[in-house]
């Protein structure tokens, strides 16, 4: 990878975590919990869990990590964080850079990844992962390149997300964060908050950008 590419990935996940701590900070609940939390002697140090589903390689592992702490007001709780895509490649590549475990450090819990090749509209073939998770997260969904898959992806997210859990997307195209907003709320999400991100950087094709929207959803009650 080339050195100017490098640079822009870095800036991309440092704008990254910006947009989602402004997103963290527009969710009245979980603004509630983050000060009930912090008011304690000392937050909880359970384990939060992240499913980052068609994460492609991954590279906002740690960002993830971060974001859930922040957004649950926990922050030295340890994060497990698994991710999920069909490309194998992409995995491996993930599975190289976030090996298995990292270790407690700078006032942040310990964080486990674990990256798994797979098919995402078939993610109840996955039970061992589980259900309730704490954050669900896909970035630059991709709703265009066929609908009906990512609905059932969608539809899949949803279930994955806990009574109190998040689920946050990101997009890449104005039109298609609007499809997704109007799929994902069919389907049993509640939009909490969605906003353009002015720090979004400009990609080739006219009208695409990197995180250029993000929403938070919780599942309706
Ligand atoms: C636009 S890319 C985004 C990748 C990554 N999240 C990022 O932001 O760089 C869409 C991703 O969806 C993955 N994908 C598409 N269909 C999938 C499916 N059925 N199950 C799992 N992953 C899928 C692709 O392999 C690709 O990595």
């Amino acid at each position: 990878m080339s050195e100017k590419i490098q640079k822009a990935n870095e800036e991309d996940l440092q704008q990254l975590r910006r947009m989602l701590s402004r997103v963290a900070s527009r969710d009245p609940e979980a603004v509630k919990r983050r000060l009930d939390r912090l008011a304690k002697v000392r937050p909880g140090n359970d384990e939060l869990r992240v499913l980052d589903i068609a994460c492609g390689d991954c590279r906002e592992a740690e960002v993830l990590g971060d974001f859930v702490a922040e957004l649950k007001g926990a922050p030295d709780a340890a994060v497990k964080l698994t991710g999920i895509d069909v490309r194998a490649r992409e995995i491996a590549d993930a599975a190289r850079k976030f090996g298995k475990r990292q270790g407690p450090r700078e006032g942040r819990g310990r964080r486990d990844f674990e990256f798994r090749t797979g098919d995402a509209t078939q993610l109840d073939e996955h039970a061992e992962l589980g259900a309730d998770f704490d954050l669900v997260f896909l970035r630059h969904q991709n709703y265009w390149n066929g609908a009906r898959d990512w609905e059932e992806i969608f539809d899949h997210a949803l279930s994955k997300t806990g009574d109190d859990g998040r689920l946050v997307i990101t997009s890449y195209f104005d039109q298609e964060h609007a499809l997704a907003l109007e799929a994902i709320q069919r389907l049993g999400g509640e939009l909490v908050h969605t906003e353009f991100n002015e720090e979004t950087r400009a990609l080739v094709t006219p009208g695409k950008s990197m995180d250029r929207h993000v929403a938070i959803f919780r599942r309706k009650k």
